[in-house]
C-alpha cells in the first residue's frame, strides 16, 4: 500500500501570515526523502491554502507523482489540463466547509462528471472520484469511465468507537466491490495513527492519502529542534 501525503496545511500556515514560507514544495521534497509515494494538493476555488503557482511548481520541481484534488468547475479543469498532474481527484467543494465534507454525488452530477473524466483522461491524466462507501456509487464511477475511486474514510475516522464497526464494514464491502469492477481503490480523509489499524483492514487499497495528521504531527516532531535553533541564534547577544 502506498502513501500520498497531502501538503495543503503547509500552505495554510504560509497563507496565515502572507509569507513565502513554509513552502509546500519544500514539504514535498522532504516527503519524498522520507519515502512517501506521492504528493496530493487541493487547489480550492477560494485559494485558501494552495495557490495556482504551487501546483505548477509541485508538478515540475519535486520528484513524486502529483495528485491534484479539485472541484469539477471549468476554471480549475483548465488549470489541470495545463499542469497535467499524474492524477486528478475530483472532490465536492463548498465555500464554507472546513474541509471536504462527504463524497461526490456521482449519480446526481453524472453528465457533467462524464465530460470532465473524458477530457482529463484524453489528456493522459488518471482520474479519481472521491466518493462515500456505497456500492451504487462504485457502479456509477465505473459507468463514468473513471479508472480510480478514493473512498472517503472521514465518517469512519471521525466516528465514536462504538459506531466504527458498521462504517468499517461498509468500507470493506465497497472496496471489494470496486475492486471486482476493475476500479483502482484509494482511501483518505481523517486518517491518523489512532485509527490507522482499522483502515488497514480494508482490502485492495492502492494508496492512502493522508494530510492533516501528518502535518500536525510534524509540528511536534520539529518543535524541539526549532526552539533549540532559535536559542542558539540568541547566544550572540552582547547586551
Ligand atoms: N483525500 C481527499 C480527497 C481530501 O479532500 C483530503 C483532505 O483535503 C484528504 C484525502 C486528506 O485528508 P486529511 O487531511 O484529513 O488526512
Amino acid at each position: 500500500m502506498k502513501l500520498g501525503v497531502n501538503i495543503d496545511h503547509v500552505a495554510t500556515l504560509r497563507q496565515a501570515r502572507g509569507t513565502v514560507y513554509p513552502d509546500p514544495l519544500d514539504a514535498a521534497i522532504i516527503c519524498a526523502r522520507a519515502g512517501a509515494h506521492g504528493i496530493t494538493a487541493h487547489l480550492r476555488e477560494d485559494r485558501r491554502h494552495i495557490q495556482d503557482d504551487d501546483i505548477y511548481r509541485l508538478k515540475e520541481l519535486q520528484p513524486l507523482p502529483l495528485n491534484l484534488e479539485m472541484a469539477n468547475v471549468e476554471s480549475i479543469v483548465e488549470i489541470a489540463l495545463s499542469v497535467k498532474p499524474a492524477e486528478v481527484c475530483i472532490v465536492p467543494e463548498k465555500r464554507q466547509e472546513l474541509t471536504t465534507e462527504g463524497g461526490l454525488d456521482v449519480l446526481g452530477h453524472f453528465e457533467a462528471l462524464k465530460d470532465t473524466v473524458e477530457c482529463l483522461s484524453d489528456a493522459g491524466i488518471e482520474v479519481s472520484m472521491f466518493v462515500d462507501a456505497d456500492i451504487e456509487t462504485m457502479v456509477a464511477c465505473k459507468d463514468l469511465g473513471a479508472p480510480t475511486v478514493e473512498l472517503h474514510t472521514g465518517s469512519y475516522c471521525d466516528a465514536e468507537p462504538n459506531e466504527r464497526a458498521i462504517l468499517l464494514e461498509q468500507l470493506i464491502k465497497t472496496a471489494d466491490h470496486a475492486h471486482e469492477l476493475g476500479l483502482k481503490v484509494n482511501a483518505g480523509h481523517g486518517i491518523n495513527m489512532e485509527n490507522l489499524g482499522g483502515i488497514l483492514c480494508i482490502p485492495n487499497i492502492d494508496t492512502l492519502n493522508i494530510g492533516h495528521s501528518i502535518i500536525c504531527r510534524s509540528v511536534f516532531e520539529g518543535l524541539e529542534g526549532a526552539v533549540a535553533e532559535m536559542l542558539e541564534g540568541m547566544q550572540d547577544y552582547e547586551g
